[in-house]
């Protein structure tokens, strides 16, 4: 039997600046739900990409006399870098400014065209262009943008309009029907509001610049960055063009993945577009908040961003990657300090999950020669740490099918505690004194290694680092059958098995160092 499939994105992020710490959390999210998919089963394809057109983009490259093209290409080449760094395993980059892309926006507005549902007319509004977004004169925050406060323009051109409304009453209906549509469920209710105020005609080219791809019919025009960029979705898995084999593999997209600032974008302009084309919508779009300074959102012309290459340096892949998927309550927005990232390593990394490696090791090691004993007869807490570790796999799953990242490693450190309890309440330094407890101490260190590979297995998908240096000091490298998800059976771990002392998981972070 073929396995079931699951497509995910994140958004494609505007080569205008670097990216930072607000980007590498979504698109890190991503990655953890791609990761837990095909850990645990599924035929998983991961897409993120650079959102390349616009004016925006236009006039940086102007103000630094470079081409488009030479202003963007450096930046994509380092969004790349930066996810090697956070190990972010994408299986496609998308481009817009790539054939494969233009090809399938042509076709779409080509046939949207043919069919009625653009049509060209004279239009006059207020333009944001950091936003790339129309607004009409009711929508702005008095002269200003009502999404990010810098100043409109007003634009006057003839234009080519994409028939919302016409839809609006078959999108309503399906996000009747579909409640996981969109999600979390509050900003469902957002959007729900939004649509019933009445969806105005959406203008879809533009005139005034050349940045972007032309209208197939009529060239002086180019395609509204928006309808080009959401398309990214279908053009990266081949809509449209001579070979579709993967939009027929993969289509609809189970979910994609965007912060709460464009759900609008994707719950509303995109799935019509898609019912336009007669495509099946995707199953969901998660919307997640924002992660803020105590100075307010991030962003570059206020200088107040925070660089993910600078923390990763500084603490470690995994480090910023538990913090981010940790720290963010699903959906809520959160505020970034590095206090509470060293925090967070400090006590859950190394106190919780790195000391408890350490010991059991040493432990081991120390009582046992480094080899691991069988376990014998449960007794004392055995039984509650063994259920415990056995309910959890579950609890991610459940989380993890919310979407809640945050959720799951709550539930895998339920267990990491519980394990480190578990050290406390049998005392096996005690346990090593007696001979006549030996059977005791077998089971019990026995046991914490067994917890010790369920963790290791359980936090792949987010700390990708650590499977590989736990399973090692365990013994299991080269174990692919007892470091798999199917693996999580209690008691599948051989005894006799060679566990070796190695490196500090996570090194605490000094406080007095961090602070200057
Ligand atoms: O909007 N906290 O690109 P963009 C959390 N090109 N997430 C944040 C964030 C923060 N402070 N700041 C940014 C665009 N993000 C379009 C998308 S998709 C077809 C086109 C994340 O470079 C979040 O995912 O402005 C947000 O939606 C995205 O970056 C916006 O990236
Ligand atoms: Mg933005």
């Amino acid at each position: 039997m073929s396995k079931p499939t699951f497509y995910i994105t994140t958004p494609i992020y505007y080569p205008s600046d670097n990216l930072h710490i607000g980007h590498a959390y979504t698109t890190v999210a991503a990655d953890a739900l791609a990761r837990y998919y095909r850990l645990t089963g599924y035929d998983v394809r991961f897409l993120t990409g650079s959102d390349e057109h616009g004016q925006k983009i236009e006039r940086q490259a102007r103000a630094k006399g470079v081409s488009p093209r030479e202003y963007v290409d450096p930046v994509v080449a380092d969004f790349k870098k930066l996810w090697d760094l956070l190990l972010v395993g994408y299986d496609d980059f998308i481009r817009t400014t790539e054939d494969r892309h233009r090809v399938t926006v042509q076709a779409v507005f080509q046939k949207l065209y043919d069919q009625g549902d653009i049509y060209k007319a004279a239009y006059s509004g207020w333009y944001c262009t950091p936003c790339e977004t129309f607004w009409t004169g009711r929508q702005l925050a008095g002269d200003n943008c009502p999404d990010c406060g810098r100043p409109v323009e007003m634009l006057e051109e003839e234009s080519y309009f994409f028939r919302l409304s016409r839809y609006a009453g078959r999108l309503l209906q399906h996000i009747e029907d579909n409640p996981s549509f969109i999600q979390p469920a509050g900003r469902r209710n957002e959007m729900v509001s939004f649509i019933r105020m009445g969806l105005e005609d959406l203008c879809v080219s533009r005139t005034t610049f050349d940045w972007g791809i032309p209208v197939p019919f009529d060239p002086k025009h180019v395609v509204y960055v928006w309808v080009d960029a959401l398309t990214n979705y279908i053009s990266a898995l081949g809509y449209a063009q001579p070979d579709d084999s993967l939009y027929r593999r993969y289509w609809p997209a189970d979910v994609h993945l965007v912060g709460k600032d464009i759900v609008r974008f994707h719950t509303v302009i995109w799935p019509i577009i898609l019912m336009a084309c007669g495509c099946p919508l995707p199953r969901q779009v998660v919307g997640h908040g924002w992660l803020l300074l105590d100075s307010g959102k991030m962003s570059k012309s206020r200088g107040n961003v925070v660089d993910p290459v600078e923390l990763v340096e500084k603490y470690g892949v995994d480090a910023v990657r538990y913090y981010l998927l940790r720290e963010l309550p699903f959906g809520a927005d959160g505020n970034y300090s590095e206090e509470a990232l060293v925090t967070r390593i400090n006590t859950d990394l190394a106190n919780e999950l790195g000391n408890l490696v350490a010991r059991t090791v040493a432990m081991v090691a120390k009582y046992r020669g480094g080899i691991l004993p069988a376990p014998g007869t449960p007794d004392g807490p055995d039984e509650e740490l063994r259920d415990l570790a056995v309910a959890v796999p579950a609890l991610v799953a459940e989380q993890m099918e919310a979407r809640s990242l945050n959720g799951a490693l709550d539930a895998v450190w339920k267990l990491v505690k519980r394990a480190n309890r578990y050290v406390d309440e049998t005392a096996p330094w005690n346990l090593a004194k007696r001979e006549d407890l030996a059977p005791r101490l077998d089971a019990v260190l026995y046991n914490l290694v067994e917890a010790l590979r369920f963790t290791g297995i359980l936090v792949s998908p987010f700390l990708p680092q650590v499977p590989p240096r736990l399973m090692s000091q365990l013994g299991l490298a080269g174990r692919p059958d007892l470091t798999a998800w199917e693996a999580l059976v209690w008691g599948a771990c051989p005894s006799g098995t060679r566990v070796t002392k190695g490196p500090a998981l996570f090194p605490r972070i000094e406080t007095a160092k961090q602070e200057k």
